[in-house]
């Protein structure tokens, strides 16, 4: 038995496979500008425009170096993804990773894992979206939505949550009319949200006072470390491209590029808006426990008038829109590999053959999701997200070392430089922040994974093509 748990899979099958789902394979449609897109747009979103705000009582004007500090951690790790999506150029992003590296029980967990960082997490930032929507309207119109219909049942009055569930509808029908057709909407949301917060940045810097940075880190290092903490939450979502492997048209050239650009492009725009906030308004007024309604704030300050707050918060609905789209294509993927791979029912890489896409995996992820943004109130889940995803961050770092190790004549498109020291400092970096989080986010953590296990033991195990095919551990 724990030779069957360490079985890996050869990465000979695991690109073969590539695209082929039953009935029908996906299209091939992506460009590098798409993937960096949908990297984007999975990334830049809630972090930006809510905790930006949240973080800056904690560490002072300093935030700006809380978030050159957790790219930093970001980019260690994304290192290690670009070289595995550009050796290993698949859809199922660090599961299939672990499946190739480190066998196919680590592999389950890391799946498992990445449903906190997509299906869940995705269901948290809809239930999110209906709240700024309803500021939206409400400072377009004075109208608010009824509370019923915008927060889950026993949350401030909430019955069903049903902006949120509209979002994902929305979102489902675009993926399901197929993948260039999502990535290109998806591409125009990106520039959007881009350009709203470029806007930001140069009305911020009108009211610019080199006073309000002075003095620089109020609360020393240990203030700038726990933002950093904190805002690590805004870079998650850098990994999507390695979703598209196999809708990628150059996967093994374009993954890797577009995983480092995306994560050097919302870097420099957090930079820039963090900076531009924490000049324009003094750090003592910003508010823990705000919303994005700081951003909006220092724009209709600097500039006196109210429609550049309307610009901003309508920046934060469209942010938030793309972010669902991306996040729930991403986890969509992931299970199309790991159904491939015989762990997950075979309805999950059913392909439409007339739109090429697995569309019946699509309707149950969302279904899924909006049942759990409907119904539940999300706020101890969504915690649990980060967890889980630096988690399979974690996994990734590893997988690096082990394939260096174990298949070094392998061609890499793109190799990790310094290795093994860049992998083992993200490797670390993931463990320290993980080892930041609540233990209420542990146990919750712990209770994810019991349920995992479970059903990998009840089916997975069972099912697993690797085993039925009785393929042998050794690459060919
Ligand atoms: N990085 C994503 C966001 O900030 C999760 O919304």
């Amino acid at each position: 038995m724990p030779y069957r748990l360490l079985r890996t899979k050869p990465i000979a099958d695991l690109v073969a496979e590539g695209g082929q789902g039953e009935g029908a394979r996906l299209r091939r449609t992506m460009t590098l500008w798409q993937l960096v897109m949908l990297s984007v747009g999975a990334t830049l979103g809630t972090g930006i425009f809510v905790i930006l705000g949240q973080a800056v009582p904690l560490a002072g004007p300093a935030v700006v170096a809380s978030f050159a500090l957790a790219a930093l951690t970001a980019l260690f790790s994304a290192l290690s993804y670009a070289e595995l999506a550009g050796t290993i150029p698949v859809s199922g992003s660090s599961y299939s990773y672990a499946y190739a590296t480190l066998g196919e029980f680590t592999a389950w967990v890391c799946g498992w894992c990445l449903m906190l960082e997509y299906a869940v997490s995705v269901a948290a930032v809809a239930v999110g979206w209906g709240e700024y929507l309803n500021r939206f309207i409400e400072d377009v119109s004075g109208l608010r939505l009824p509370a019923a219909i915008i927060h889950s049942p026993g949350d401030q009055g909430g019955v069903v949550n049903v902006t949120a569930v509209l979002i994902v509808a929305l979102a489902t029908w675009l993926l399901l009319r197929g993948a260039s057709e999502s990535a290109a909407v998806n591409a125009f949301f990106v520039l959007v949200k881009i350009a709203v917060l470029l806007f930001f940045c140069a009305v911020a810097f009108t009211a610019f006072r080199a006073g309000n940075l002075a003095p620089f880190a109020p609360m020393g290092v240990a203030g700038v470390t726990a933002a950093a903490g904190q805002v690590f939450f805004s870079y998650i979502g850098f990994d999507a491209a390695s979703t598209a492997g196999e809708e990628a048209r150059n996967p093994t050239r374009d993954l890797p590029w577009a995983i480092i650009i995306s994560l050097a492009l919302v870097t420099v725009v957090y930079v820039l808006v963090a900076l531009a906030a924490v000049a324009a308004m003094p750090w003592r007024e910003f508010d823990s426990d705000g919303t994005e309604a700081s951003l909006a704030l220092i724009a209709g300050q600097a500039t006196g008038a109210t429609w550049p707050a309307l610009v901003v918060s309508f920046g934060a609905v469209i942010a938030i829109a793309s972010v669902v789209l991306t996040v729930l294509y991403g986890q969509t993927r992931i299970l199309f590999a790991m159904s491939r791979d015989g762990l997950i029912p075979k309805i999950f890489q059913r392909v439409d053959p007339r739109r090429r896409v697995p569309a019946a995996n699509t309707l149950i992820v969302s279904l899924f999701v909006s049942v759990l943004a409907g119904l539940i109130p999300l706020g101890q889940l969504a915690e649990a997200t980060s967890i889980g995803t630096l988690f399979a961050f974690a996994l990734v770092n590893v997988g690096v070392l082990v394939l260096r190790r174990t298949r070094p004549e392998l061609p890499r498109s793109f190799r990790a430089p310094f290795s093994p020291l860049t992998p083992l400092l993200g490797a670390g970096f993931c463990v320290l922040l993980m080892l930041q989080l609540d233990g209420s986010t542990w146990i919750a953590f712990a209770l994810w994974t019991a349920v995992g296990l479970a059903v990998y033991f009840l089916y997975g195990y069972r099912h697993s093509r690797l085993h039925r095919a009785g393929t042998a551990t050794e690459e060919r």
